[in-house]
């Protein structure tokens, strides 16, 4: 079936308006009666000591962000890498690892090539992809789909919240199955997962706002993004989103490293962009945007109304969000770094959906 805009500029722009309808398809799929269902006998966590989890792009990040959920509330030790480093450096696989590929194509290189060398060594074989009939949902043991629908912009934007949306109930499940929730928490925890379309569809009426954000922001050559916790997962996603689409050249950091040298980038030519929802770790990243501003930086401060109050003045600008649950604030958090990205490109004129030297699905090493 063919796929068109629907009434949308760009392929990007429709996907991105799409997430909280497909999000709500991963949630019924995988939540049934307040507890995780997974199809084909799923996974049981108790007998998995480790999680490896290998990915390429957006899809790492989103690994990347999982590793937080996996090891706070699963107490799971989670080991992630790019698969062009992971396939070549042959770690040693123990006795009780899972091994989880994440690959919205399901036929990236790389992430296959990584797949194959676990056959055999891991105890069990997941991945999370949006093509069930993909080469990596094939031969592993055991394929989730993120039910994203298809995805036609190469930057990655629905599939990314999707496979965190899946990644995120994964995690529920492994700290059910290891004793660290119990039927009444998992459930809880669930509930905050499924309140993330409703406050996404709030999120996504700040389009108008990002759009006269992102007009400055095109001017500007560097741009860094902060974030800690999963905030520094979804910086890099971020980042990444801007440079594929607008070929501005951006950064991440951990926002407790800025001081270790990225630090010296900053002036007043350089936007910095600081994701900072209301978690256990925000005093100290605003904390670190008053080191920013202290240097002259000018701080792009994404946060929550109470957070922009806390924050203070002499911020540059602020992108107001809807307050959310820390656990599911990196799923929610997508949408500004999205709509930048989007905005930015769109005001500097570069061919959103088909960005140059980029291809949607890598099928060559
Ligand atoms: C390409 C795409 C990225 C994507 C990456 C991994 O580089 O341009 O958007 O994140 O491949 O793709 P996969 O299909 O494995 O998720």
């Amino acid at each position: 079936t063919s796929v068109d805009k629907g009434g949308h500029k760009h392929f990007m722009a429709k996907e991105i308006a799409e997430q909280p309808s497909v999000l709500a398809n991963s949630l019924g799929y995988y939540i049934k009666d307040g507890q995780v269902e997974l199809p084909d006998g799923g996974i049981d966590f108790a007998s998995i000591d480790r999680l490896t989890m290998v990915a390429c792009g957006t899809a790492f990040y989103a690994c990347l962000t999982a590793k937080y959920w996996f090891e706070q509330i699963a107490r799971m030790p989670v080991e992630i890498d790019v698969a062009s480093e992971f396939r070549y450096r042959e770690p040693p696989i123990s006795k009780g690892t899972a091994a989880l590929f994440v690959s919205q194509s399901g036929e990236t290189a790389d992430t296959l090539a990584a797949l194959r060398y676990c056959e055999g060594k891991a105890d069990k074989i997941l991945s999370v992809v949006n093509v069930p009939e993909s080469s990596i949902a094939r031969e592993s043991d055991l394929a989730l789909p993120i039910l994203a629908g298809a995805e036609i912009g190469v930057a990655s934007t629905k599939a990314f919240t999707c496979q965190l949306t899946v990644l995120a109930i994964l995690a529920v499940k492994a700290a059910q199955d290891r004793g660290h929730m119990d039927a009444a928490q998992a459930a809880e925890a669930l509930e905050k997962i499924k309140s993330v379309p409703a406050l996404m569809n709030q999120a996504l009426s700040l389009g108008e706002r990002t759009n006269d954000v992102s007009k400055l922001l095109a001017e500007a050559r560097d741009i860094l993004f902060l974030g800690r916790g999963p905030m520094y997962a979804l910086a890099h996603e971020g980042a990444l989103k801007l440079k594929e689409i607008s070929y501005i050249h951006a950064e991440a950091y951990a926002s407790g490293e800025l001081k270790h040298g990225p630090i010296a980038l900053v002036d007043k030519h350089v936007p910095v962009i600081v994701m900072a929802p209301r978690d256990a770790l925000f005093d100290k990243t605003i904390s670190n945007m008053q080191e920013v501003m202290a240097r002259g930086g000018k701080v792009l401060l994404i946060t929550d109304k109470q957070g922009a109050k806390e924050a203070g003045d002499g911020v540059w600008e602020t992108i107001l969000m809807p307050e959310v649950d820390p656990f599911v604030a990196p799923i929610l958090y997508a949408i500004p770094a999205q709509l930048i990205a989007y905005h930015t490109a769109v005001a500097k004129g570069t061919d959103v959906d088909q960005p140059r030297n980029l291809a949607k699905s890598v099928t060559v090493e």
